[in-house]
């Protein structure tokens, strides 16, 4: 089985992926970390070098490779993964994978990723946090159409890690 974490930059899917992995002791993946790897670059560096196109390209290659794997695995998903070519209709259609949606409201977000930006490179360059409000909104509406056709959504808002791995075991076990 792979279980899938989608959700936007910021909503813990890496933190939460590590903590299920150990508890159902299934590997774990981190498809960014994988990325970073398997270029031999940093993904703000990919972007600035290589550009988005670029990027999202390998990014579809890199999880195609992965929903080949046989082993049981936990798999986070970069925020934008499932939003572009046929990456959510692979998921969706793949039999044993289980995709799970972290859901986080706008607030949870932009609190969140207004003190890590600068690692993000698709929000380094807003001014401040009305801008970052308003970039994420835009943003989440337009992907949510696409993280919606996970099989199993949680809402991570005022959750501990513990909390969200717990309601996610719960449900797949
Ligand atoms: C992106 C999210 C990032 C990373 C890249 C693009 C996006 O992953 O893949 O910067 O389009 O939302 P995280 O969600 O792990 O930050």
């Amino acid at each position: 089985m792979i279980i899938i974490l989608i959700g936007y930059m910021g909503s813990g899917k890496s933190t939460v992926g590590k903590k299920l992995s150990k508890i159902v002791g299934f590997d774990f993946i981190d498809l960014d970390s994988y990325i970073e790897e398997k270029e031999g670059k940093k993904i703000s560096e990919l972007f600035r070098s290589k550009g988005e196109i670029y990027f999202r390209k390998v990014e579809s290659q890199y999880l195609n490779t992965l929903l080949e794997l046989k082993s049981n695995t936990v798999l986070a998903l970069g925020g934008g993964t499932p939003c572009y070519g046929d990456n959510m209709k692979n998921i969706v259609n793949h039999e044993t994978v289980k995709s799970v949606y972290l859901k986080a409201t706008l607030l949870q977000l932009t609190d969140r990723l207004e003190k890590e930006k600068s690692k993000r490179p698709l929000i380094a360059h807003l001014k401040d946090k009305d801008a970052i409000t308003e970039f994420i909104g835009k943003h989440l509406f337009e992907r949510s159409f696409f993280y919606n056709q996970s099989a199993m959504t949680i809402s991570v808002d005022n959750q501990t890690v513990d909390e969200i791995v717990a309601s996610i075991v719960l449900e797949l076990f």
